[in-house]
């Protein structure tokens, strides 16, 4: 009897549910904005999504239309509309005399990367930092496909355990954000995490990116500054480096190479000569050109560009 009974129970959703599933699964980005999250092995290519017009509306006569285009069949304050193929749109709802009451946007979440460029191996979204204040950038390229259809729609950032107080800016470009962590210490340890993620949109799908780090893991010095007086070059700390130096010391690495002709590459060449130094000055030998960069002392992250003295 028992078995029966649970027989019963099990079979029953699977026999109303066979191709078209109700979404389980959505959240609200903005008002009026509504994001299913497709789960393509789950889900298949069709979704039933709940629609509500307004709280004030309830048993009324109401109407919707998607992108006003036709009428809808489904009437009412609450209805359920097909989401087919990441296909999203504007329903908009109207009193039974025509006049505009409210609208929901529905957007699809998928779990696809194509509005910006990258891979899962090189990553999408690049971070850095060339301080401790506290501040730092991040970037990306749009794939071509999407550059203009594609828009930043949120952007969320916290720290993984401590209360955080960051906040980040679109950039002019349009192709990064700047952020500043208002509570963030240049002298202490950093102790977690920063969690970003960045919600894209085209056309009718959000794409979201996340990323985690730590300020002192994407910190990248500015380039070196050289002076020289007639036998000696003076590596100089980028303007834009925290202050004082001997709290974060940075490693230059110096070398020699022979440029040819035109072709002068500090990347490229093969060196005569290379030195790692924490010293700043450095001998100025005839037909010989120095190229400079520098990497936080205390941490192994990224080099600053080359400098170059010819
Ligand atoms: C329109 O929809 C939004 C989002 O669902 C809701 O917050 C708002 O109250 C609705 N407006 C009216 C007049 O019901
Ligand atoms: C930060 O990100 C990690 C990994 O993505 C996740 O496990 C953790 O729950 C996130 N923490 C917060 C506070 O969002
Ligand atoms: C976050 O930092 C900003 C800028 O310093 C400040 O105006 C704001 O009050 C801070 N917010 C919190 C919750 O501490
Ligand atoms: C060049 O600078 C170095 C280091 O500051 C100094 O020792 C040297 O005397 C200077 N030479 C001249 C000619 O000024
Ligand atoms: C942090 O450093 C950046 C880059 O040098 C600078 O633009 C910004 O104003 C600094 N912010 C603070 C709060 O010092
Ligand atoms: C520093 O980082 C580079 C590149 O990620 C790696 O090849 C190297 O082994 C690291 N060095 C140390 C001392 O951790």
């Amino acid at each position: 009897m028992v078995f029966l009974l649970f027989g019963v129970l099990f079979a029953f959703p699977y026999a109303t549910m066979e191709s078209i599933k109700v979404a389980e699964s959505y959240w609200t980005l903005k008002t009026n904005e509504l994001v299913v999250d497709e789960d393509m092995a789950n889900y298949g290519s069709q979704l039933l999504v709940p629609l509500l017009c307004g709280e004030a509306f309830e048993g009324q006569d109401i109407m919707w239309r998607r992108n006003s285009g036709e009428e809808l069949q489904e009437r009412g304050n609450r209805i359920l509309v097909m989401v087919e193929e990441r296909q999203g749109g504007t329903y908009n709802c109207y009193s039974r005399e025509g006049s505009y009451l409210n609208h929901t946007l529905v957007l699809v979440h998928w779990p696809y990367r194509k509005i910006i460029k990258g891979t899962p191996e090189k990553g999408y979204i690049y971070c850095s930092a060339n301080n401790y204040n506290g501040s730092f950038q991040c970037s990306w390229t749009w794939d071509e496909k999407r550059a203009d259809a594609g828009k930043v729609v949120l952007i969320k950032v916290t720290r993984s355990h401590q209360v955080g107080n960051i906040t980040c800016d679109l950039t002019s470009s349009g192709h990064g954000v700047m952020c500043q962590d208002h509570a963030y210490c240049p002298y202490a340890e950093e102790r977690d995490q920063v969690n970003l993620t960045i919600y894209f949109r085209s056309d009718y799908v959000i794409e979201t990116y996340r990323l985690q780090f730590q300020i002192s893991g994407i910190v990248r010095p500015d380039m070196v500054r050289i002076s020289k007086n007639t036998t000696t070059l003076e590596l100089q700390y980028p303007e834009t480096w925290s202050t004082p130096s001997s709290f974060f010391p940075l490693t230059f690495q110096v070398k020699e190479i022979h440029c040819c002709k035109k072709k002068c590459d500090c990347s490229n060449s093969i060196p005569r000569k290379v030195k790692l130094t924490q010293g700043q000055m450095w001998p100025i030998k005839q037909g010989v050109t120095v190229c400079v960069r520098a990497q936080d002392d205390l941490c192994n992250s990224s080099w600053s560009e080359w400098s170059r003295f010819k």
